[in-house]
């Protein structure tokens, strides 16, 4: 049973992760999309929000499923099985983040980073870019699914009525 995990904040889901998730999907047996819960302050949703946002979306892949994780991922992989760990590449500043944390996963254990670039369409795509532009007013309707972009309309109209 070839399983992988992708791992990220997911907050919120785009359509560029799904592209990446469906692909995944399709290379490996089981997929777990996992989401990372460690602390941080600049959330726009919980985990339990990114979580069940992931759950909706990737309700069509019959071999992938949600999880949330604390702690380092290669930790998360060791307790499930997981001996890759899949991730889209999208523009140069991803091709030097990405590979130094491959890096030192593969040295804390026996996990291999598979990298699959990113649909050209979504190569811009990022959760802190929607988020921005939604907070401005812009147009995001089309990078994220509809459920998303009403929940993202939400939760900005109820942060700026909390700051005034
Ligand atoms: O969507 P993101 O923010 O790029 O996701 C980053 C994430 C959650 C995949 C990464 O920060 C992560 O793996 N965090 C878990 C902690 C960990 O294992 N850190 C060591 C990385 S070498």
């Amino acid at each position: 049973m070839r399983r992988a995990v992708c791992p990220g904040s997911f907050d919120p889901v785009t359509n560029g992760h799904i592209d990446i998730v469906q692909r995944a999907s399709a290379l490996f047996d089981e997929v777990v999309v996992a989401v990372g819960v460690n602390k941080s302050k600049n959330r726009l949703f919980t985990p339990e929000e990114r979580i069940e946002m992931l759950r909706e979306a990737c309700a069509g892949f019959d071999n992938v499923t949600v999880d949330g994780f604390t702690g380092l991922l290669t930790d998360f992989c060791a307790q499930n099985g997981i001996h890759a760990i899949l991730k889209g590449l999208r523009a140069v500043s991803d091709f030097d983040y990405e590979p130094p944390m491959a890096q030192m996963n593969a040295s804390l254990t026996d996990v291999e980073t598979v990298f699959v670039p990113t649909s050209p369409e979504y190569s811009f795509l990022a959760s802190s870019l929607v988020k921005e532009v939604a907070m401005f007013g812009g147009d995001v309707s089309a990078l994220v699914p509809d459920f998303v972009h009403r929940a993202l309309t939400k939760r900005l109209a109820e942060r700026a009525a909390e700051q005034g």
